[in-house]
This record gives C-alpha cells, structure tokens and sequence, in this order.
C-alpha cells in the first residue's frame, strides 16, 4: 500500500518472486469507469472505489485459500483496508512505502505510460491514514534494497526476548498479542532446562507465530535488523554471561534492554562497554509483577537514548495506561537512571507492604482481629483514600484459607528479599539523604528472617505487661495514611538528590505519572502526588495541614501499638522523621559538642558560620 507513485507495481512484482508467490496489480481491477475518471485528472470517491475494493476483497480470499499472494493496492483510508481484508484480517500483512511528498511527485513525472496524473498526488496524501499495524518501509532507497528490507521484516522477528521465566513469559505473551512478532530464547540446561522457548510457544496459541530457540547463534539471526533484545535473566552475573554471548552475534545499531531488576551501576558500566562495540545498551525497570509483565507493566527506560528511541514503540504498546490512556512508560535518564528509578520504587513497595503489615499486627496481635476482620476494615478502606493495589491484594491474601485455616498461618514468618530496598537504601547513604522508614523496612526484613533469635526473645520475655486503649479506625486510617505520605515524600526527595548528584534531570512527575498504573505501587495518593511534585511533598500546601491534622492519629497507633509490643519500625520511623523535620528543637548541636570534644573535629559557630571552630 501507499500513495500513487511510491512504487507498489515494482516492489509488488519483486517481493512476489521474493517470496515465490503471485503477483496482482491493483490498477488492474478498476472498473473502466473509474480510469477514465483518472485519466481525466477527476478524483475518485468512495463509491467509485467500491466495486474496485470489493473485487480486490474477492481477489484476497481466493489467494488465501491456496498459497498467498502479494497485492499492491494504494488502500489509503482505514475504512477502504477494513474492506479489502474483511473476515481474513489476520492472515494479512501490510506493508506500507511511505516517501517524501516531493520524491514521490518528481517520480511520478519522470514515468510515462501511466494514468495516473501527479496533480491527484495530493488528494492521494490529503486522505492518507497510517495504518499502525502496517510494516512502514521508506522508498528513498533502490529497490532492491527495498525488497530486502520487507523480506527482512516478513520473516524475521520484531522483537527477541532472552529468558523465560515468570516475567520473560508474561511479556512475550504480552508482545504477541499486540501483534509484534517474537523470538524467544531460553538456555538449555541438561535435565533442568530443556527445549523451554519451543514448549512454552506449543502450549500457547496466542505464540503460534513465534519463534522459539535454546541456541543464541540461531535466536539472533531471526531478528530484523537493528535488532532490538529484551533480557529477563536474573540480575547480577547472569546478564554480563548473557551478554558477553551474545555480542559477538551482534551488529553495530543493535539495542539490548536488560529489564531485570539490576543495580544501576551495572548498567551504566555495561551502557559503555556495549558503546564501544557500537551497541546501545538500555536499564529498564519493568514493574507490576506476573500480571503486570502479561497485561501492562510499569516501565520506566533509562540507557542509550537512540536505543529507546528503537525501542520505544514496542514498549510503549505493552505499558500500562494512565488514567488519560497514556502508557505508563518513558525514558527517564542516561547512564543507569531507568534502573535507579525501579529501585526506588522498590525501596517505597518495600514500606508501603511493611506499613500494611504493621497495621495486621496491630490489628490482630494488639486489638484480637482474625484475618477476616482485617480484611473487612480493609475491604472498606479500598473504595477511598487508602485505595492502592498493595491494600488490595492484602485483603485477598487476609481471606484465603487451606481446608479450615487462614492460608496466611501456613506460611513461614521469614520474609525474604531479592536486594533492591537494600540497594536503596544503600544509595540512600551514599548520597547522604535521610530514608528512615525504607531503612526501617529493610531492617524488620532482616530481622524477621532471624526466626530462632525471635523465638528465643520471645520466650524470655513473653511477660511484659500490656497496655490497650480503644481502637478508633479512622484515626487508625489516618495514622497508616501518613505514613504513607511520609514515605512517598521520602522516596521522591531521594530521587530528587540523586537527579542532582548524577545529573539525571529526572522529572519526578513524570515517575509520579508512570507509577499511576502498571507498578506495585500504584494507588489513588501516587494519583494525587502526580499533581503536587515537583514540590517537596511535605511542603505543599495541600499536603502540610493534612500532615498536622493526622499527627496525633499516628502517635496514638505507636503509643498503643508499641505497648501492645507490636513492632511497628515504619509507622515509628516516619513519626520521628516527621519530628525530626519538622521541630525545630536543636540536638545536633550537642552531637558537634561532642565530636569537637573527644576528637577536635570542630563546630560552626551560629554567631560566626565563617569557620569550622575548635573549642579549647
Ligand atoms: C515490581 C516488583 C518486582 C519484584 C521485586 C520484589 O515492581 O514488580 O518490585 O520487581 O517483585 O523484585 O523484590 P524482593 O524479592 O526484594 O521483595
């Protein structure tokens, strides 16, 4: 398809006896009324080309019941493509050649023998609709050229995916069903591993044109080119293993997306070894999980810019959406600010589930809740301003049961961890920004892996007195919401410190927007944020009378909390960072004092900040 003039009848004829298939000429099909409307320089209109599309239509269906044909057929409006294709859609594919206006006009006036006048050029452009599921070829090439690149995109795959675990295989299906071509490949490993990619694709018809492989060399020559590979492999050494075999197998232009969860600093060593052999490298966090990976993730590109710029379409079509159905998906930074951006949203989740997981104590610890109860004040949470997908799934995981048991006290109280909030709050120190309740996160994680150390404790002191005061929920509410709100504040000022320190010029509203949907994190306060940030969260307007109005509420759930021995490290964490920011009643003076004492260290003067003083 294209334009009069984009060279339809000669790319037509060679990519035919490309592919050894029939070849029909649109022009051919006209009804003679409707050449002589050209010939006349008169434009067609739509009942003109219907009897013209209706023939091609039969034409279309009778080759698809043998081997196929090739068509050439300027189809330029959708309505006229639904048409021609109508019932058999999915076995078509269009390939459109698209060229500059001028080209295409001077073209047109070099050849002769055609009826066809370049004055209905216009009209030809004026009504030209773009199809998005098109191949878009560029003509500004010979045809010979042209034919290899459509063969190319015919046989090859858009896109490869390395490993097919959870999430490789949530987005593969994901791609497939948007219509891109994959190649899949797994590694094989003896009696563990084995023919994974081939088997995955048999067992799911959504991949029935998929490519599936357990051998690299073979995997990368079914890519078109540039080829653009997605790596979901385990973070860490497995991604420089993958890599180092596959590069060899590469071409200068290709873009590797490593979308695991990796530290950013790998990333951005890899972006510059992979630079000097020519290659874009991109660190994609991808974030929702299983069904996020399958139906629409959170994606959040950081890398080579040319690269994402390959990559961008094919992302940006299996993202979340936003609320005004833009993907939740961009490219936030060079160097490893894609993967910076995921960790920190990972330090956030890491909170956001412990702070729910403080409340459950409380709840069912302190006030003698059973997890059905929990769930029903929960449930009732979710319609408003708690709404997030973390409180969501917490409710269904509070009621599901094994036989006649609460499925929840099955299950070991170790809780584990892959190494992001640790990450962040690693960078955290680095960069010397306060992140006490990720900190505190982290650290109930530690210690709650630490099951025989508790168990002894608890023995030891299994007789310390209890103090319950009446649970009000909405002050519970309102305790748990600013806690929230305290660690969101955090989360973004540390994203904001790091934009500074690496010259990211990360735009926090824009990974406001992108956590909207998709993400772990999504939830109706991160809809809210979006349209508070760039300001300090705690500082906004909006946002510092609600913080002073559910103060009290989170003091009283520690104070009950703490003496009903809960622990309650988030909660606590954000009340002191709260105080710690926002009372001014100076203590770090004292903590000068004593530096400047035992190791003369010096202190600053408020009378004279000139200097750094040793008090003798
Ligand atoms: C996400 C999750 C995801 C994964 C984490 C969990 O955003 O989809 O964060 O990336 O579940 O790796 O991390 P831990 O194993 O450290 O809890």
């Amino acid at each position: 398809m294209g334009v009069s003039g984009s060279g339809k009848s000669t790319i037509g004829r060679m990519l035919a006896e490309a592919l050894d298939l029939p070849f029909f000429d649109g022009d051919d099909y006209h009804p003679a009324e409707n050449v002589a409307k050209m010939q006349a320089g008169i434009p067609l209109q739509d009942e003109d080309r219907y009897a013209w599309l209706m023939r091609l239509h039969l034409l279309a269906i009778d080759l698809l019941k043998q081997n196929g044909g090739v068509i050439a057929c300027s189809a330029l409006k959708e309505s006229y493509r639904k048409l021609l294709i109508d019932g058999v859609a999915k076995d078509v594919k269009w390939i459109l050649l698209e060229g500059e206006y001028d080209l295409i006009k001077e073209r047109m006036e070099a050849r002769t023998g055609h009826y066809m006048s370049a004055d209905l050029l216009n009209s030809q452009f004026a009504i030209l609709e773009i199809p998005s599921y098109a191949i878009r070829i560029s003509i500004d090439n010979s045809p010979e050229t042209i034919t290899e690149h459509i063969m190319n995109s015919l046989t090859k795959s858009e896109i490869g995916i390395v490993g097919l675990g959870v999430m490789g295989r949530g987005l593969a299906l994901n791609f497939a069903t948007k219509g891109f071509s994959v190649s899949l490949y797994n590694r094989h490993v003896a009696g563990k591993e084995e023919y994974v990619a081939r088997n995955f694709i048999a067992s799911h018809a959504e991949l029935q044109n998929a490519k599936g492989f357990d051998e690299l060399a073979s995997f990368v020559v079914s890519l078109q080119t540039p080829r653009k590979i997605l790596l979901m492999v385990e973070a860490g050494s497995p991604v420089d293993a993958v890599i180092e075999s596959l590069t060899p197998l590469l071409s200068p232009g290709d873009v590797i997306a490593d979308c695991g969860n990796s530290h950013y600093a790998d990333t951005k060593r890899r972006i510059n070894q992979l630079a000097k052999q020519q290659l874009h490298f991109l660190g994609v966090g991808v974030s929702g999980g299983e069904k996020g990976a399958r139906y629409g993730p959170s994606i959040m590109a950081g890398g080579s810019h040319e690269g994402y710029q390959l990559f961008q379409h094919l992302l940006e079509s299996i993202a979340a959406c936003d609320k005004q159905n833009r993907p939740c998906c961009n490219y936030l930074g060079d160097e490893g600010a894609g993967h910076f951006v995921k960790m920190i949203h990972n330090g956030i989740e890491y909170a956001e589930m412990q702070l729910i997981a403080e409340l459950y104590g409380t709840l069912r610890y302190g006030y003698g809740f059973n997890p059905d109860g929990i769930a029903k004040l929960f449930d009732q949470w979710l319609t408003g301003i708690h709404q997030s997908f973390l409180l969501d799934i917490t409710v269904q995981i509070l009621r599901a049961r094994e036989d006649d048991n609460w499925l929840l006290d099955k299950i070991s109280d170790a809780s584990q961890s892959k190494g992001t909030g640790a990450w962040a709050l690693q960078s955290a120190n680095e960069l010397g920004v306060a992140s006490p309740v990720i900190a505190a996160a982290v650290h109930a994680r530690f210690l709650s892996g630490n099951i025989g150390g508790r168990a002894e404790a608890s023995k030891l002191y299994h007789d310390l007195g209890r103090h319950v005061t009446p649970l009000d929920e909405d002050r519970l509410g309102d305790a748990f919401y600013l806690a929230r709100l305290i660690n969101h504040h955090l989360g973004f000022e540390l994203l904001r410190e790091a934009s500074k320190a690496y010259h990211w010029n990360l735009d926090l509203q824009e990974i406001a927007r992108i956590w909207t949907n998709g993400c772990i994190i999504r939830s109706s306060l991160m809809e809210t944020l979006r349209d508070i940030l760039p300001t300090s969260l705690l500082m906004h307007s909006s946002v510092y009378p609600q913080a002073k109005g559910k103060h009290g509420a989170l003091i009283d759930l520690i104070v009950s909390g703490t003496s009903h021995q809960i622990h309650l490290p988030c909660h606590s964490a954000a009340l002191n960072f709260l105080n710690g920011f926002t009372i001014n009643q100076p203590t770090g003076n004292l903590i000068q004092a004593q530096r400047d004492f035992f190791g003369a260290h010096g202190f600053q003067r408020v009378d004279d900040p000139s200097g750094n003083i040793h008090h003798l």
